[in-house]
């Protein structure tokens, strides 16, 4: 796909904001054109999203980072079909997911995206491997291969030995391994992850991160993660910054070094 087309304001020099070579053709999974959210509450509306404009490329590993409340959540959740933008429009590998109906829909949710969350969101009373089992089962795979294919890929995160352990017996890192497996369960083209080291220590945090860059690379999944962590930018492609429900920025990782080094030394 050319991304001749492309326009926005927040950019001067279409290079700098889309934070790519623009004679290269790259295939785009996500793109978001002129994406507003507001929230109505009563009489007060919030506009959460004003306008987002951005290009995902397949295959990449793109973070998102921004203060809270800067719009994040809301743009991983319109990208992932869960809630519909008030304007605007998401593209998923060229196709409008306005123009999807319900059944079509449920099909991107369950075989096309895998989520993950900071709260890791697994069913409390299903062991990991059920809870891995799950989404396959109701993408129609035959249960023995469902199983089967739950069980290497909860050997792939590390959780081998903890198959049948239900998430209160596990600890916030492997529970968050157990999402991730699920989340990888029904080979997806995409991984939303919203912060989900965020209530993970910084050890733990790291080894989260590393496993969803090894993912990312062998499986060439894109990958779409928020967070406040700088490890996740170190191994990120691009990053892009979020502020007021805008794109603020988006830059290749070898591009930013120095906006790096700087957030690091004001302790952020
Ligand atoms: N379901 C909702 N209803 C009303 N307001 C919301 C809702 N979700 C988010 N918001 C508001 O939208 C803005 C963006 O929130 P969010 O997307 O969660 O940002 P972030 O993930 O960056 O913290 C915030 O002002 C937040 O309070
Ligand atoms: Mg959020």
């Amino acid at each position: 796909m050319s991304h001749s087309a492309q326009t926005t304001d927040a950019a001067t020099n279409p290079a700098d904001y889309w934070g790519a070579d623009l004679s290269q053709q790259v295939d785009c999974t996500v793109m978001a054109r002129g994406v507003k959210m507001v929230y109505r509450m009563g009489s007060e509306s919030i506009q959460a999203l004003a306008g987002v404009d951005a290009d995902i490329f397949t295959g990449e590993y793109i973070s998102i980072m921004g203060p809270s409340g800067s719009g994040k959540t809301t743009f991983f959740n319109v990208v992932g079909g869960l809630i519909k933008p008030s304007e605007g429009s998401v593209y998923i590998d060229e196709i409008d997911i306005a123009q999807l109906d319900a059944g079509e829909l449920a099909w991107l949710r369950c075989r096309k995206i895998g989520y993950i969350f900071q709260s890791y969101n697994i069913v409390k009373a299903m062991t990991a491997l059920e809870n891995v089992t799950l989404p396959m089962l109701f993408a129609g795979v035959p249960p023995d291969e469902a199983q089967d294919r739950a069980v290497d890929i909860l050997k792939r995160v590390g959780l081998g030995e903890r198959l049948l352990h239900t998430p209160k017996e596990l600890s916030g890192g492997q529970q968050q391994r157990v999402a991730i497996a699920r989340a990888f369960a029904n080979q997806p083209a995409i991984i939303l992850a919203d912060e989900p080291t965020a209530n993970l220590d910084l050890r733990t945090g790291e080894e989260i991160i590393a496993l969803m860059k090894e993912m990312n690379t062998e499986r060439g999944v894109t990958v779409i993660c928020s967070t406040h962590d700088h490890k996740m930018l170190d191994i990120s492609d691009r990053i892009m910054w979020m502020q007021d429900g805008r794109v603020k920025k988006l830059a290749r990782r070898e591009d930013v070094e120095i906006t790096i080094s700087k957030m690091k030394e004001e302790g952020h």
